[in-house]
Parts: C-alpha cells; structure tokens; sequence
C-alpha cells in the first residue's frame, strides 16, 4: 500500500515537473524592448525642419541614344537626355520638387531609394500613387531628412525600364564638405546584342530561373573606361551606387586605401576598409580616399571580384599638381545602436523566399508563398523595436530592399553580424538566413521586395505598414 502510495506521489511529481517544463512562465520581452529601443534613440531624425530652400527641376523620361561603344548608338529611355539620369545635389533641409513629365511608350512612376519620404511621394504604383499615364505629369515634391547617397528609378516594370536607362542619383549633401573631390560612379550592367542595342526580351524564363538578368557589358556612368583623373594629395569622398537588374559587384580597389564611411546613403558608427565590400543592386557605399601627394602609382584600377571572371569597373588617374590634403575625421554616426542583445529578442515577423510554377507554368517568386500583387501583410510598431528574418529557402541570390526605413543586420545564419551600420538593402544569399531589426519612423505603406528586378517583378514583393 505504501509503495503503491509512494510511487503515486513520485508520478505526480514528475507530471507536475514535466508540465511545468512543457509550459514555462513566456518570458517577458518588455524590459529587453525598451533597453533596445532606448539604444536607438537619435540615430536619426523623426522630423526635418525644411530650411525654406527649394530645388525645384523639370524631369523628363523619353526615349534617347546614348553612345556606349564608339560610334554606335544604343537606344535607350532616359531621365533629362542622360544615363545616368540627372545627378541631383542639395543640402540637408532643402526641398526637392521635381516636375515630372512622362514621355516614355508606357506607364511610370519615380521611386527615391532610400529617401524617407511622406509615403505619398514613394512612387509605387497601386500603393502610393496611380500610375503616371505616357504624356502625363506628376510633382514629387519633399524634404530628406538624412544626408546621404540615394538614387531614383521607376517603380513600374522595373525590371524592363531600369534596364533601358532610367534611373539618376540624389545627394543630400551634409551641411560642410570638406573633401577636395567628391564623384559619383554608377555602376551598370548592359545586355546588348550584336548591334549595340539592349536586348528586347526582359524577364526571360532563364533570368527568372537564375538570379535575375546580368548583363554582357558593366559600365561605370555609362562608360566602358571610366577614369576619374585627380591631382595628387587629394582627398576624395567616391559614391558607389549599383543600378544593376540584378548584379552583385564585390569591390577590389587595388593598392588604393579605400574606407568606407556611408552604406546605403547612412553615415557608419566606424570607418572599415572597403576592400570586398559587396554591392547588391539599390546598394551605395561611400568611401574616403586619400591619394598620396607623392604617389608613385598614377592609376588606380577598381574591379569587381564577386565571380570567377573579374571586370574593370574603372579606375582613378593621378595627375598635375600636387595639392594639400585636408585632414579631418570624417563624419561618423556614434548614435547607431549596437543591439548587441537583439539575438535574445524574438522575431516579430518571419518571410520565406522561394519560388514556384503558376497554373500556366511561369516562374513565380513568392514571400511566405504569395506573388505580389498578392501578398502577405504586416504591421511594423512605430518608434518600436522590431524584428524581422528574411529565410532563404531557394538558392538563388535576394537582395532585400525595405522602402522607407533603415534595419541593422543583427545576424547571418545565427551568427551575430558585425555591421556598425544601417541599410536599406541587405543581400541574402542561397539558403541563407539574414535577420534584420528596425525602429520605423514614418508611417505608411512600404514595400520590402528584392531589388533583383526580374524576381520582384515576378511577384517578390510584400507590403509593411508602419503604423
Ligand atoms: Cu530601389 Cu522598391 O526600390
Ligand atoms: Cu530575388
């Protein structure tokens, strides 16, 4: 009897042992929350003050010509008659107006990447603004709230009209530059056929397949030798911007000291060396050369390295007379969070990214197993800490791009990130997992999708409301 008592109570035990582990008291994130929330205040700004300066340009998308091989004309649309379009400059507090004509055979729209912007001037269509009708006109019209590197492209057909040519830089310039030089090298790739002219056939079941459309030809400002040419001593701030499809460049400067000090337009917490830093398509990185005032070297060649075949992107000339280089720190941002405990936060929202065959057997790819326009929507908390994880269950390449708000890459496959910055485009590779925090500061619809054009024109587009 005893025994049977005994062996009873022992069973009770272990059951209320076994449900107590079953059903642990759910931890409380709260604390964890404000603590990750407090580190980011004042990374950046809430709110801009306009300064009452306005920029104001008339921008036309029409059909052109530009000559990239000697003596051949390609046929392209262009923003203003250029490729690059336009290389908008203003001061942090000026307002941008842009009267926007359509001249193009096909709707249109302007998208500022990586502008915060009112959620009304995003330029996506169906979402934020109706479509711009050939012949029609729209005015963008707003003030950046963070200096920086950005550029523009159409939010409609993307993958067709990028292509062709349409895409131009916007720079908030910070209040006092300081630098002796500062450029821009926009980085495309072309595919052309046998007379020069870009390829008709966008969005190929091949490129839908692979990673998107990767060109035959790169060009640096729609050059196939871009040379920069700067006397020695000079110390250069170099923008590089990737208005590719869909190609990843993997920057090699050579014997040039090259450190990065903006990613994604956003002032890092820490310099680092730019040596194989990879540029994903809507990518930018900033960085701050200084050439020797007794440089042996006259020519520096920058290249990418990211596959087998390495390609001449362009490179610096040194030439004439020797000037004084400035010294001065560049401007760092030391209010970037760390988040060093954000791995201990659970993850708000999770988004698979693969691909599938639809009824009609065209390559479809999908977020959480939808095709925009369909899609799977989610809340981001405003002025809240959130976290999202993109999983990679394809192995294919997916540069993730959020409008509207820069994340910090917490972790790479479990592995804590190190990055001392934030993005607006993080690239997740095959199969990979790529978890990513935000504290969104303005409010609306925004698209998160992947900057391969091909896939978000193939559906690989999800919508986040900050609200
Ligand atoms: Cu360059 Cu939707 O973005
Ligand atoms: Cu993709």
């Amino acid at each position: 009897m005893k025994k049977i008592a005994i062996a009873i109570v022992t069973f009770g035990i272990l059951i209320a042992g076994f449900m107590a582990n079953r059903t642990p008291k759910s931890p409380d994130f709260s604390k964890l929350k404000l603590q990750l929330e407090k580190e980011f205040r004042g990374a950046y700004p809430k709110k801009i003050a306009p300064n009452g300066n306005l920029v104001e340009l008339e921008m036309t998308a029409e059909e052109g010509e530009i000559e990239i091989f000697e003596g051949k004309k390609t046929k392209v649309w262009n923003y203003n008659k250029t490729v690059p379009g336009p290389e908008i400059r203003m001061k942090l507090g000026d307002t941008l107006k842009i009267n926007f004509t359509n001249n193009l055979p096909q709707e249109t729209t302007i998208h500022f990447h990586g502008v915060r912007v009112p959620n009304a001037m995003d330029g996506v269509p169906g979402v934020t603004q109706p479509p711009i009708e050939p012949g029609g006109r729209f005015v963008y019209e707003f003030t950046p709230k963070d200096a920086g590197t950005f550029w523009f492209h159409p939010h409609v057909r993307s993958a067709e009209q990028v292509e062709r040519g349409l895409f131009g830089v916007l720079i908030v310039e910070e209040p006092e530059s300081k630098y002796s030089r500062d450029e821009v090298w926009v980085i495309d790739d072309w595919r052309l056929i046998s007379d020069a002219q870009i390829d008709p056939n966008f969005g190929t079941p091949m490129d839908l397949m692979h990673d998107g459309r990767w060109g035959n030809v790169i060009t640096t400002n729609a050059s196939l030798s871009e040379k920069l040419e700067v006397r020695p001593g000079t110390r250069l701030r170099l923008r590089f911007v990737n208005a590719s499809n869909a190609r990843v460049y993997k920057l090699d400067f050579g014997t040039l000291n090259a450190i990065a000090i903006a990613v994604d337009g956003m002032n890092v917490k820490k310099v680092f060396n730019a040596q194989n830093f990879e540029l994903a398509p809507g990518n930018r990185l900033d960085v701050d050369v200084k050439i020797p005032r007794n440089s042996v070297e006259k020519s520096f060649p920058i290249r990418d390295i990211f596959t087998r075949r390495t390609n001449k992107l362009g490179e610096i000339v040194v030439a004439g007379e020797p000037i004084e280089t400035p010294d001065f720190e560049p401007i760092l941002n030391s209010k970037i969070p760390d988040w060093n405990e954000a791995k201990n936060y659970p993850i708000d929202k999770k988004y698979k990214l693969n691909a599938r065959r639809n009824a009609r057997g065209e390559i479809e790819w999908t977020i959480n197993g939808k095709a925009f326009p369909e899609y799977d929507p989610f809340t981001l908390k405003f002025d809240e800490f959130n976290k999202l994880s993109f999983v990679n269950e394809s192995s294919r390449l997916h540069p993730m791009h959020l409008h509207g708000q820069f994340f910090k890459v917490i972790s790479r496959n479990g592995n804590p990130a190190t990055e001392n910055f934030f993005r607006d485009t993080v690239l997740v590779k095959p199969k990979e997992t790529v978890e990513i925090a935000t504290v969104p500061l303005d409010r609306g619809k925004w698209l998160n999708h992947c900057h391969i054009l091909e896939h978000a024109d193939a559906g690989m587009i999800t919508i986040t409301t900050v609200e």
